[in-house]
């Protein structure tokens, strides 16, 4: 079974769908904790609600190699495998990447490269698209960056609202986020450039 570290900033909408899919069995993670940079992050709540152990990560009070020090000791003593950024709103540190290095995987609410950075769908609202979409990615040392691992295309509708627009991206990002870690645990990745391939 694969172990995940799971990060989060907000809401954690993105954490309690995967959390639901281990749960079920459909996903075979287990998540070792859910760790947050906010202490009043609303998805610290649901997850203990779920019965995750839950961390909160020192930003605060003592900065960006402080805080990622402690994420990596959890990393190391729970023997994470994947860490998932699930709408956490920090860039680590090239050097934490570059330790963890392809194996840290994030979510992103636009068709990559369009639309990087804080409220994607917001700017892709703003900028009238007719098609926007998801993006899963290894993460590098920029944001919303490395290497794609998914992608999914959504059309918006042209009698919807923002709102609308809204809830129909989180639907899809809660299907897409389980479905290509199912896929990462089972298989080995191989890189072409900065082409991802799945190998069974
Ligand atoms: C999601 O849209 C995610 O793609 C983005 O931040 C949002 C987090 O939502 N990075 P939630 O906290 O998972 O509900």
């Amino acid at each position: 079974m694969t172990t995940m570290a799971i990060l989060i900033s907000g809401r954690g909408s993105n954490m309690m769908a995967l959390a639901e899919r281990c749960t079920s069995g459909d996903l075979d993670g287990r998540i070792a904790f859910v760790a947050s940079d906010r202490s009043d992050a609303p998805g610290l709540d649901g997850a203990r609600r779920m019965g995750l152990p839950t961390a909160l990560l020192p930003y605060g009070e003592r900065g960006r190699m402080a805080a990622e020090e402690a994420l990596s000791d959890l990393i190391t003593r729970e023997g994470v495998d994947w860490i998932v950024l699930a709408g956490f709103m920090r860039l680590l540190s090239p050097s934490f990447v570059d330790s963890h290095r392809g194996r840290i995987v994030n979510i992103h609410p636009s068709l990559l490269p369009s639309f990087p950075g804080v409220d994607a769908i917001g700017q892709a609202w703003e900028y009238g698209v007719a098609v926007t979409g998801v993006t899963i990615h290894l993460v590098d040392e920029k944001m919303d960056h490395g290497p794609i691992l998914a992608q999914e295309a959504l059309p918006v509708l042209p009698t919807e609202g923002r709102q609308s627009l809204e809830e129909r991206m989180h639907q899809l990002e809660h299907r897409l986020y389980g479905d290509t870690l199912k896929r990462l645990f089972r298989c080995r990745l191989t890189f072409e450039g900065r082409r991802v391939l799945f190998d069974n």
